[in-house]
């Protein structure tokens, strides 16, 4: 079975940025999300668990935060450092499980987002992160989850196969396969080569995460949700170190 991380290197990030349309357009949202959440009156340390190319590091960057981007994916971040020259974002190749060895002041803000969470390898990989955000927060300091419903959402038949993005060169596809506990997503990359279309197919597991299992483990980890609601079809968690 291939890995996550095979998963991105081998045929995800070179269409990651593409694949959110334009990369302006995904900072922007991100921008007015966090502006949005009024974070935008805080400073000091954000961190960024699975950054990919930016698209919350760049906008809490731009906000005033200095940033610590996390990701395993290193064509991501490279990505992200020619896109961020002059911000204050400190990039580590890292499993974001290791995050709390390259922390050196509490953290303001600690983010997982655009459905990072769900690429964990277990239910107790997330508890033990959780567990080392609210160590690394300060008090008061927020941490925001978005992550897609698999849990409680079980897509059937023609439905599982959905158009992701395309252009006139590449056209991507993703097709659901559910098990009990996780969700296998095949990525059907079609690139066009002179006349013709080569498929290239690469699949990986995501956990079928309950959003109130994960409200119930920030409360066990010390954190208190101050905000549960559906946003751009993903579940949005903020939660506060009081
Ligand atoms: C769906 S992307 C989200 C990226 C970014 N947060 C966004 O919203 O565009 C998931 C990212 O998490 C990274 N990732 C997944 N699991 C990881 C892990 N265990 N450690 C480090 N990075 C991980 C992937 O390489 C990828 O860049």
């Amino acid at each position: 079975m291939n890995t996550v991380k095979n998963h991105y290197d081998q045929q995800l990030a070179s269409v990651y940025s593409w694949m959110a349309g334009t990369p302006e357009g995904a900072l922007k949202r991100n921008q007015d999300f966090f502006r949005q959440l009024r974070i935008d009156s805080k400073r000091g340390l954000a961190i960024d668990l699975g950054t990919g190319s930016g698209f919350q590091s760049i906008p809490l960057a731009e906000l005033g935060f200095s940033v610590l981007a996390i990701d395993f994916c290193a064509a991501l971040l490279s990505e992200l450092s020619d896109r961020a020259k002059h911000l204050p974002i400190r990039t580590v190749h890292d499993d974001i499980l290791n995050f709390p060895h390259y922390v050196e002041e509490p953290a303001q803000i600690i983010v997982c987002m655009g459905d990072t969470l769900t690429h964990l390898e277990s239910l107790h990989s997330i508890q033990s992160l959780l567990l080392n955000v609210e160590r690394a927060l300060a008090i008061g300091g927020n941490l925001i989850l978005t992550f897609r419903d698999y849990a409680s959402v079980e897509l059937q038949g023609t439905q599982r196969f959905i158009p992701v993005q395309s252009d006139q060169s590449i056209i991507l596809t993703c097709f659901l396969e559910y098990h009990e506990d996780t969700v296998e997503v095949y990525d059907l990359l079609h690139r066009k080569d002179g006349e013709q279309w080569i498929l290239s197919v690469s699949s990986y597991p995501k956990l079928r995460v309950d959003r109130n299992w994960v409200c119930d483990q920030l409360q066990k980890a010390g954190l208190q949700v101050v905000q549960n609601e559906m946003i751009n079809g993903m579940i949005c968690l903020v939660a506060q170190k009081l």
